[in-house]
């Protein structure tokens, strides 16, 4: 037996995987994987076999794999100070150095910068940050947040109420009782009677959506809003023309935060330090995580601004030191690797690659898919970038999910080496490299994609389940 095959034997007989089929995996009827080692774009299995990853691992690996730099800025922290705690005023000098950088990066009036060690657990501190900020404000009736359907924000108890996918609730006993979802700012997939609304009307509608649900809450219930720039696992949906212009007028009408989740678009993805630049978002509140470290480190933030800021220290003025805190917060090695990180992608000029590199990505795509007879929905901006595909183009029309599209084309891209992610709803292959990547990459990961999508598009026909 392989050395390859011996791992994951032994791994399905001990690890719980993140969403897996657990009953399939556990009994070898499932696929495993060990990944063993990774360069630039590329990783490679413990067989020896190479993959272009076009996710980036779970668009986290930013900088690309293998940088030296990171390893030795890690090491050499880890030698000097691996831990020590930030509770009652305590510090490193990684942690001061990175949260001047991270306040400076984001502009917007942001002010001070909590840390832990996931997006998921970064927004259950936004909801206790709202929820506190209230109370010192004398609202404690002012407790609901409202995201979006297909929004994604991690999988906690709180974080995973404020995820807008079913598979995320169900037999999970989620949401929790203070969340409420509103309508995603998916133009393609508008309802029927939304069908002749220009993309402007359609962001109009859905600020529409917002204004009533908050005013059938009502306002002085209402606490925040949170969402991501661009809808990420939902299916990579950028935002339709106006809307976040439009959404935060409403959220201003009824004294609403705003929470832009940047855990995706934060530090260069879409061509931007922070997605909320690119579309003027003037968000309260900041999630970050995965570009941070690119992922060489477990390290997210939560970004304050100023007006929240001043009413936390009010807090704390009539209630003592404030109860939250993470053994890991702040942590040394997590600093470092941000710090290393982050001037990377600066001296290589990488988000300005994801703008250029990014819009080249955008432009191929769209000259490959935009007339495939598969593709329903070429979208993207930046180094983010989808294809979502549909039984019938002009009327829009899903495929039975039975049939699989998405993960049976992701699979065929897999047999071309390639890593596309299919999307958790919807048939939706989600694309998301490192900001490293460069135009003749970007050329074999479209060739490698256009090759999986005809194969399983052949594969349809002949089954009779579609009509080219
Ligand atoms: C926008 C967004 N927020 C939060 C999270 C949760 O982050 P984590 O998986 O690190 O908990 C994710 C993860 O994909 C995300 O995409």
């Amino acid at each position: 037996m392989s050395a390859h095959q011996d791992l994951i034997d032994r791994d399905r007989k001990v690890t719980f995987h993140a969403s897996t089929h657990l009953r399939d995996f556990a009994h070898g009827d499932a696929p495993g994987r060990v990944i063993s080692g990774g360069q630039g774009i590329r990783i490679v299995d413990k067989e020896g076999r190479e993959f272009i990853d076009g996710f980036a691992g779970l668009y986290c690996v930013n900088i690309g794999y293998g940088r030296t730099e990171m390893a030795e800025a890690i090491y050499k922290q880890a030698l000097e100070l691996s831990y020590y705690h930030t509770y009652v005023g305590t510090t490193n000098e990684p942690l001061v150095e990175l949260s001047e950088k991270i306040i400076k990066l984001a502009g917007m009036g942001m002010s001070k910068v909590y840390y832990g060690m996931s997006g998921s657990d970064a927004n259950e501190t936004q909801l206790k940050i709202v929820r506190y900020y209230n109370n010192v404000l004398g609202r404690p009736q002012k407790k609901k947040v409202i995201s979006r359907n297909r929004g994604y924000h991690g999988s906690g108890i709180a974080s995973g109420s404020l995820t807008g996918l079913a598979a995320f609730h169900d037999h999970f006993d989620l949401p929790i009782e203070t969340i409420r979802h509103t309508e995603a700012p998916y133009y393609y997939r508008r309802s029927d009677d939304q069908a002749n609304m220009s993309e402007r009307e359609f962001a109009q509608d859905c600020a529409r959506k917002l204004e009533e649900m908050i005013l059938a809450e009502g306002p002085d219930t209402v606490a925040a809003f949170i969402g991501e720039p661009v809808l990420g696992t939902g299916g990579i949906v950028p935002p339709p023309e106006g809307y976040w212009e439009a959404i935060q007028q409403v959220l201003a009408k009824y004294d609403v935060l705003l929470i832009a989740d940047e855990v995706v678009c934060g530090f260069g993805r879409i061509g931007t330090d922070f997605g909320s630049h690119f579309y003027g978002m003037k968000p309260d509140l900041i999630t970050v995580a995965k570009g941070l470290t690119s992922a060489y480190q477990p390290l997210s933030g939560v970004i304050v601004g100023d007006k929240v800021w001043r009413v936390l220290e009010q807090g704390t003025g009539e209630y003592g030191p404030i109860g939250h805190g993470w053994t890991y917060s702040g942590h040394p090695l997590g600093a470092a690797a941000a710090l290393a990180n982050l001037a990377i992608i600066e001296r290589e000029g990488l988000t300005q690659n994801a703008a250029e590199t990014g819009a080249y990505l955008q432009q191929q795509m769209q000259a490959t898919f935009a007339e495939h007879p598969l593709v329903g929905d070429v979208r993207g901006v930046g180094l983010l970038a989808s294809l979502e595909f549909s039984a019938d183009k002009r009327r829009r029309e899903h495929f039975d999910p039975a049939l699989k599209v998405g993960p049976r084309i992701s699979a065929a891209a897999l047999e071309e080496n390639l890593i596309a992610r299919a999307m958790p709803h919807g048939d939706i292959l989600g694309f998301a490299p490192p900001l490293v990547v460069s135009r003749d990459e970007v050329d074999d990961i479209v060739a490698r994609a256009k090759r999986a999508v005809d194969r399983v598009t052949d594969e349809l026909v002949r089954s009779g389940d579609f009509k080219a």
